[in-house]
């Protein structure tokens, strides 16, 4: 079974029938990248799966469960995340803020210090600068 599994998506604005007949899966694990020209229904693919906007036709599933007409916030809970293009951080948050923000659905703090570790050692630079308010950092 995999972990996504996207029949058939359907999504229009208004009368504008955006993505018509999207179909593929992701197995748990794996990397899939959606390519196409600018305005060929990315975003809305990704949008429309994490609940931002509606479908007009097909299913989602999720580990096997249906969530075709599941609001945003319940996908969260359900363990999805849409990391949005561009530099959007809370600005006024410190690092560690921010980092705790994607987890705060979450219970059980030792599973976030684990990850938190795990994550500075890959960015270790974070672990440095971990008080300083974000919007203070760099692009890079
Ligand atoms: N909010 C919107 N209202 C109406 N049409 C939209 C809206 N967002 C995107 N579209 C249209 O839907 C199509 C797909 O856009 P989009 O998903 O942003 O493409 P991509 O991310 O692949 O560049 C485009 O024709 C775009 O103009
Ligand atoms: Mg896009």
């Amino acid at each position: 079974m995999a972990l996504l599994e996207v029949n058939n998506l359907e999504v229009s604005y208004g009368l504008i029938k955006a993505v018509k007949g999207v179909s593929f899966t992701v197995d748990e694990g794996e990397i899939v990248a959606l390519i196409g020209a600018n305005g060929a229904g990315k975003t809305t693919i990704m949008h429309a799966i994490s609940g931002l906007i509606g479908k007009s036709g097909g299913t989602v599933s999720l580990a096997g469960q249906d969530i075709t007409g599941t609001p945003a916030h319940k996908l969260v809970s359900m363990g999805m995340a849409q990391v949005p293009e561009g530099r959007r951080i809370f600005q006024e948050l410190t690092v560690i803020e921010n980092l705790q923000m994607g987890y705060f659905i979450k219970k059980g703090k030792a599973e976030f210090q684990e990850r938190l570790e795990q994550m500075y050692s890959y960015f270790p630079i974070l672990k440095e600068r971990k008080n300083q308010i974000a919007g203070t950092l760099s692009g890079g």
